[in-house]
Formats: structure tokens, sequence, C-alpha cells
């Protein structure tokens, strides 16, 4: 089947759709992305994701190409060309195209906008959860704007290879003073010994991911105690649980970490109801 993709208001097949070679998003990594989950068709968290997006665009001081009615009438199309009821949504939005030049381009250079829709088997997903996966540490060689959504993703890019590289599903960034910060594309949990849950405070140090901030509030409505402040590596090995969260991950507990299990070396009941919690509220 051929895949279609969104290229500056037109719809072509993924192989033909092109960005040019001076666009700002490939000489710099000027640019910014979202990712949605889609299941049974609708979009996870949608809001969410558009305020984020918002935010990173205001950031960096790119102008937003279009209303988020725009951007859903281009989604709803993206997922009926490509026949996704479960799967995903990619946007990308750079500065534009323009002679290659380290400050902004002209005012009035138009931003590249890029979608894409891809299927994904939910069970194989759940299946994972079913497991729980491993996570390796590295150190967090990132720079000090990870709130912003920017496709600078290159230690990330190195920490996950990394991580594939030992057997693990994910690397968890570790700052100077010893604190995890975030996995190299999903946010940190654990459930620590007088059971309470802890992700790290949203500053500049992290993605403030919108399932992140989902479950904080069904957790809070499950009647877990839910605190925002880092935590490090040898509190989460001696955690009773540890998981992720991510619009692809859901919610996925981790069962080891850097080889040393965590808790009983089984997925979480915790992390198990939440992650049910955040499926049935859909
Ligand atoms: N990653 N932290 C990082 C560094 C991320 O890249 C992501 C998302 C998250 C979780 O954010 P959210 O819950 O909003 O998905 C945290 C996406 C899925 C990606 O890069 O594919």
């Amino acid at each position: 089947m051929t895949r279609f993709a969104y290229v500056n208001g037109r719809y072509l097949p993924q192989n033909e759709a092109l960005i040019h070679i001076e666009d700002r998003g490939f000489q710099f990594a000027d640019a910014i992305y979202e990712v949605w989950s889609v299941r049974s068709g609708d979009l996870l968290d949608a809001d969410g994701h558009f305020g984020r997006l918002e935010r990173s665009l205001a950031e960096l001081r790119i102008t937003n190409p279009k209303s988020r009615v725009g951007y859903r009438l281009v989604i709803a199309e993206l997922l009926r060309r490509n026949r996704v009821r479960d799967g995903l949504v990619y946007l990308q939005i750079s500065r534009g195209r323009a002679r290659r030049d380290h400050a902004f381009p002209a005012a009035d250079t138009r931003p590249t906008v890029v979608m894409t829709a891809k299927r994904l088997d939910p069970a194989a997903a759940d299946r994972r959860a079913d497991h729980g996966v491993a996570v390796i540490t590295r150190p967090d060689e990132r720079w000090a704007r990870c709130d912003i959504k920017t496709v600078n993703l290159l230690p990330n890019v190195l920490a996950k290879q990394a991580a594939l590289e030992a057997g693990a599903a994910e690397a968890w960034l570790v700052d100077g003073a010893g604190k995890v910060t975030e996995g190299s594309s999903t946010n940190a949990w654990i459930l620590n010994a007088d059971g309470v849950l802890v992700t790290r405070q949203a500053d500049h140090a992290i993605l403030h991911g919108i399932t992140r901030s989902t479950i904080m509030n069904r957790a809070a409505a499950l009647g877990y105690r839910v605190e925002e402040r880092s935590f490090s590596v040898e509190e989460a090995q001696s955690a009773r649980e540890a998981f992720m969260t991510s619009a692809t991950t859901f919610v996925t507990s981790i069962t080891s970490i850097d080889g040393r299990p965590v808790g009983n070396g089984a997925p979480g009941s915790v992390a198990i109801a939440l992650r049910a919690a955040y499926l049935e509220s859909l």
C-alpha cells in the first residue's frame, strides 16, 4: 500500500515527498515536532499535544502556519489516505527554506510543514507492556532547553542505540548530580518504598510529556500521592516499581535498571493499573 505524506499543502506518495536541501530543519535542526498516538481513529490527548506544539513554536519564534482546525483537517485526511485506525501521527515544522546562514532568514520565509501517519499494532505494544522492559543509564549530554520539542535529537538517538545494543529498550539519562532526568524518548517514574509516585519536576531539563501530565491526573484521581522531584539511579534501583510514559508507550513497566531488577523483576501492579486507567479513559 502506498503511504501518503503531507508536505506544505500537498498530499504525496511518501517516496515522492521531498523537502529542499536548504531547509533549516535539515541544516540546523531548526525545527520542532509533535507525535500523537491514534487509537480507534482518535488522537489521544489531542489538545495537550497542540498546546505543546504552539509553545515549542513560540519559544523558537517560528510563526505557527496553521490553526488547530487546519492541522486536524490534514490529520484526518492523512489517517484516511493511510488507512490508520491505530498508529501514530508525526508533525514537523521547520523555520523554512533559506540560503544557509545561522541567523534567522527574512521574516516572510514560510515554515515547512511535514506530516506523516503510520499504522501500529496495538496488541504488540500491549504485549511489550505485559512483559516490562529493561533500561540502562547514560549521561545526559543534551542542551539546556529539553522542554522544547525540537528535532535536535542526536544525544537521544545515541542513548537509544546504546540501550538497544545492551539488550535494553530505553536509556535513562542522568544529570551531573546523579539524578535521572528522563528517558531518551519517554518520561521516567518510580513508585518509592513509601508508595509515592515520583517523577522529575517539569523544568528545562525534561520534555513536559503530555502522557506524564495525564497520568499525574489519573494517579491523583485513583488516590495515589504524586511527587514532582528528581530521583537518583540508586533510589530507582531500590524502588518498588519503575515505569516510563510517552505517547507511544503509554505506561510501560521497567523491570531492570543497569541489570539490577526493580522490585521482584516483574511489572508492578501500580504501573499496570495506571496503564489500564489511561487506556480506559480514552
Ligand atoms: N517522544 N521525553 C522525551 C525526550 C520524548 O521524546 C518524549 C516523547 C517524551 C514523552 O512525551 P509525550 O508523553 O508527550 O509523548 C518524554 C515521542 C513519542 C517521540 O519522539 O517519538
